[in-house]
């Protein structure tokens, strides 16, 4: 998940004066995931389908060469183990942002004709995950891509 800081600064600010009863947090779920275990990522692409992938939370693929994205950590709200973040927030709709991305090469988050919708369900969890209790210890493990492809239908 790639968001930038100024980007998060300016949510705060819009959550900060919202109320209880139209902020973010009333109209989504916060689902934190644990480090390790196996999830399965999913977002609707830019055709309409459903694509759906399983793996482990906290891996790394390494870095994308087709959009300069580092995807150490995935699930881990902010780019890589290291971007910018509340915490180190592991959630279930950044896992899903962080796979739809590096299997689609997305760029430009919230206007990725792939992921977009994924960026922006995890906008929230970047925002609020630490609060939710969602932050835990990164992982340090090595770069390796993924074997397969996500299913789409
Ligand atoms: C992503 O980029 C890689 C490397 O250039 C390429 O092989 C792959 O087909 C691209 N995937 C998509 C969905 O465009």
């Amino acid at each position: 998940m790639q968001l930038q800081l100024i980007t998060l600064v300016a949510l705060l600010g819009a959550i900060a004066s919202a109320s209880p009863t139209s902020g973010l947090f009333s109209k989504r779920a916060i689902t934190c995931l644990k480090v390790g275990q196996t999830a399965t990522a999913t977002w609707k692409n830019a055709a309409g389908k459903t694509c759906k992938w399983t793996g482990t939370v906290g891996s790394n693929f390494g870095a994308n060469s087709a959009n300069g994205g580092e995807y150490s950590c995935n699930g881990r709200c902010g780019a890589g183990c290291t971007g910018s973040a509340l915490g180190n927030v592991y959630t279930q709709d950044c896992f899903s942002h962080d796979i739809c991305s590096w299997f689609n090469n997305a760029s430009g988050g919230a206007s990725d004709a792939n992921c977009g919708a994924a960026y922006n369900a995890a906008v929230d969890d970047t925002v609020g995950g630490l609060v939710a209790g969602c932050s835990q210890s990164n992982p340090s493990n090595a770069a390796s891509k993924p074997s397969g492809q996500p299913t789409c239908s």
